[in-house]
């Protein structure tokens, strides 16, 4: 596991944007795992930036994303199809027919629906790189705690957390969704590289638990752990609760010296 610390989100947000890109220009038909959430809006405008400049082109990649609430519409300003769409697809050349997101608008037949969408992942060769945010709670994608971490795509019910996170994002007569369609932990654990992003202070309990604490189902990032190549990405106040802070920088600064391709 490796550990970056920034000083601010917008190195992380750059950092995050050059890994991406480097591993298009090792792989153009790289299958990309994508994340939504506040977290995730700089490095897509970084990753559009630098496909304007032409130093990345996404004709050939295959994407994945994480989850989407069930019940919305792609046509539903708080859905992730339409966050995908607003803040990175339509800037890009990913073609549409390489865009996969679970369906939100689904009625019934779950388990066919999500045995699919894992279908698709394998059919594409597996996700290479699996793009994370993380939320207060710990979760990843939507596995909220107490996720099997062996779970599979999957309809998962929200915790009562994710719920008042989200509450601010809907209008005050506008219910909130209460489910959402999830690739499980098991999932994400196969992807072959994982980057996690976290900025702030509200992330600092669950990175520290994440990166420090036992593995467990009642935090699901900490599943991570048992993951060959993770890099996690923070700003100061993500990783304020570290204590090996110092040790994660020995790590880092061996880690350019002796294999700076992890990191290019
Ligand atoms: C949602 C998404 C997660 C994301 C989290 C954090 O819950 N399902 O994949 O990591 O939000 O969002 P933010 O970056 O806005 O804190």
């Amino acid at each position: 596991m490796l550990v970056i610390l920034k000083r601010d989100s917008h190195e992380i947000y750059e950092q995050a944007a050059q890994l991406i890109a480097s591993a298009i220009k090792k792989k153009p038909a790289l299958t990309l795992g994508l994340a939504t959430g506040s977290t995730m809006v700089g490095v897509y405008e970084h990753l559009v930036r630098l496909h304007k400049t032409s130093s990345v082109d996404f004709s050939q990649v295959v994407t994945f994303n994480l989850d989407e609430y069930l019940g919305l519409s792609a046509s539903h300003p708080q859905s992730f199809h339409y966050f995908m769409h607003e803040n990175f697809f339509r800037h890009t050349n990913v073609q549409p027919e390489n865009i996969h997101i679970p369906d939100g608008s689904i009625r019934g037949n779950y388990d066919q629906y999500c045995a699919s969408y894992e279908q698709a992942i394998r059919a594409a060769g597996g996700i290479d790189l699996q793009l994370l945010g993380i939320g207060r709670n710990g979760h990843i994608g939507f596995n909220e705690p107490t996720s099997s971490l062996a779970s599979r795509t999957r309809l998962k019910v929200l915790s009562r957390e994710t719920l008042h996170d989200n509450a601010k994002f809907f209008g005050p007569r506008e219910e909130s969704p209460v489910c959402a369609i999830t690739m499980g932990i098991g999932t994400i654990l196969e992807a072959r590289t994982i980057l996690l992003l976290a900025t702030g202070d509200s992330k600092a309990t669950a990175v520290a638990k994440s990166i420090e604490g036992p593995v467990s189902s009642a935090v699901s990032a900490s599943a991570l752990q048992l993951h060959p190549d993770v890099t996690f990405l923070l700003d100061e106040p993500a990783a304020s609760q570290l204590t090996q802070r110092d040790y994660y920088q020995r790590v880092l600064q061996m880690t350019v010296l002796l294999t700076p391709d992890r990191l290019s």
